[in-house]
């Protein structure tokens, strides 16, 4: 109990020990608001980063089979935003050409024009590994390679496609992740890709469509990648190993 000391005056006393430290330290009062001050978090615009494996080398194109069901992610474009990188294909395992195409978001019914495909069939494409509807991740957003996985929904069944496990939403990696089934109201991000053909390597330098789940701002709210490289890790195969 701190019986004969009212609280205005206890936090006035506090104030003035903690003046008279700083003072002591010699320490002025703009170095102390900046130390307790958290860092902003978050950067000024889409970096470009070379994708690399796991031993930094970079991230051949040619390396991605064909409709692997694999979670390939990278962060980007600040780190714990993921995304997959995958190869799309036919039924049969050949690429598939991926050309932009215009995306719809339900939510609104606004418009965006989605990346086209790279890579020698520009059948290559990258989107945010992040469920729209509530934020769900691998193994439960997961993708059912063409020909290969196939997930039903009410009485369609559907391959090739991003699926989340969590509620139900389907996004068509073939049209820039555009909604199949809801309940999302939001395709997924789509990130741009950069293929250099005379070396094979990938590079990834923008984005588009809507802001990634559970962010006000792409580029806000999380730390930066540090570097020019951004590394793909294989999550496995969610069919198999998870
Ligand atoms: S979080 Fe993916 S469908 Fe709900």
């Amino acid at each position: 109990m701190n019986e004969g000391i009212d609280e205005p005056k206890r936090n006035f006393l506090k104030l003035m020990v903690t003046a008279s430290i700083v003072a002591g330290a010699g320490l002025s009062l703009g170095v102390v608001l900046k130390s307790l001050t958290p860092p902003q978090e978050g950067i000024t615009s889409f970096p470009t980063l070379k994708l690399v494996d796991s031993n930094g080398n970079p991230l051949l194109a040619s390396s991605l089979s064909v409709n692997n069901p694999n979670a390939l992610q990278f962060n980007y474009p600040l780190q714990a935003t993921p995304n997959n990188i995958l190869n799309l294909g036919d039924a049969s395992g050949t690429p598939i050409k991926i050309s932009a195409t215009q995306v719809t978001i339900p939510a609104d019914g606004s418009k965006y024009t989605s990346y086209a495909g790279v890579g020698k069939y520009e059948s290559i494409v990258a989107y945010s590994a992040i469920c729209q509807h509530l934020g769900c991740v691998f193994p439960e957003l997961r993708f059912y390679p063409n020909g290969v996985e196939s997930i039903t929904v009410g009485s369609k069944s559907y391959t090739g496609v991003f699926h989340c496990l969590c509620h139900g939403s389907t996004y068509d990696p073939t049209s820039g992740a555009s909604v199949l089934t809801g309940p999302t109201t939001h395709p997924l991000p789509m990130v741009k890709l950069v293929w250099d053909s005379s070396t094979d390597e990938l590079s990834v330098s923008n984005m588009v469509g809507p802001t990634i789940y559970g962010r006000t701002s792409d580029l806000q709210g999380e730390t930066a990648i540090n570097g020019t490289t951004t590394e793909v890790t294989d999550l496995g195969d969610p069919f198999t190993v998870v």
